[in-house]
């Protein structure tokens, strides 16, 4: 499988499918791996291990719009099957969206549809939660709103501090990341409610 990877910052999440890759249990290639944040410590993981790499800054363009069109243009050149945003920190023009429509996920710390956006940590707190965690989920125009596709849950203890349940939630989110694109991989995900694989053909 085909994968492009698209991260604002530190890649912990993008480095989880490297070790996988590289450790022969993720049977997935990277084509590229992309950032909005030029000194984002993500492209220097992919650097590390000689994937292609972009950093493209915002600035560069005069729009937000003319930003990701021209981001997903150069994505496109790379031909992935599968776009990941791991920590990628933006919110994407639905009208660059549209064509990866079920060949994009994100992952997002919180049990969706809860807390969508930031503060994840902080806000699950101060509700008094029981449980927290992580959703892979396919990207929509609504933000953090499209259909999930998996979730890890954890405890949230007394005591913690978004920091210690931030840190925590981390170890599960590469587990999960890892376990679904291994699934994407192998044909075994649909879009949700329509059944398609990857490459549009009926499961
Ligand atoms: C993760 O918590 C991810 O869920 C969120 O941003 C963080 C990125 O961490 N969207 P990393 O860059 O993968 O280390």
């Amino acid at each position: 499988l085909r994968v492009a990877v698209l991260a604002s910052g530190r890649g912990s999440n993008l480095q989880a499918l490297i070790d996988a890759q590289r450790a022969g249990t993720l049977p997935i290639e990277f084509v590229l791996v992309a950032s909005d944040k030029v000194h984002a410590h993500a492209l220097r993981r992919a650097e590390a291990v000689g994937i292609p790499t972009l950093a493209l800054a915002p600035k560069s363009a005069p729009t937000r719009a003319a930003y990701d069109a021209e981001l997903f243009a150069r994505i496109a050149v790379a031909d992935p099957q599968l776009i990941v945003l791991a920590g990628f920190m933006r919110i994407i023009d639905p009208a660059v969206l549209e064509p990866w429509a079920g060949r994009i996920v994100n992952i997002h710390p919180s049990l969706l549809p809860k807390y969508p956006g930031l503060h994840t940590h902080r806000r699950a707190i101060d509700a008094g939660d029981a449980l927290h965690g992580a959703t892979v989920h396919y990207v929509t125009a609504e933000l953090d709103g499209g259909p999930p596709i998996a979730r890890a849950e954890i405890p949230i203890h007394a005591g913690d501090t978004p920091e210690i349940l931030a840190e925590r939630l981390l170890a599960e989110e590469h587990r999960l990341l890892v376990a679904v694109v291994a699934l994407i991989a192998a044909g075994r995900i649909a879009l949700d409610g329509t059944r398609v694989r990857l490459d549009g053909t009926a499961l």
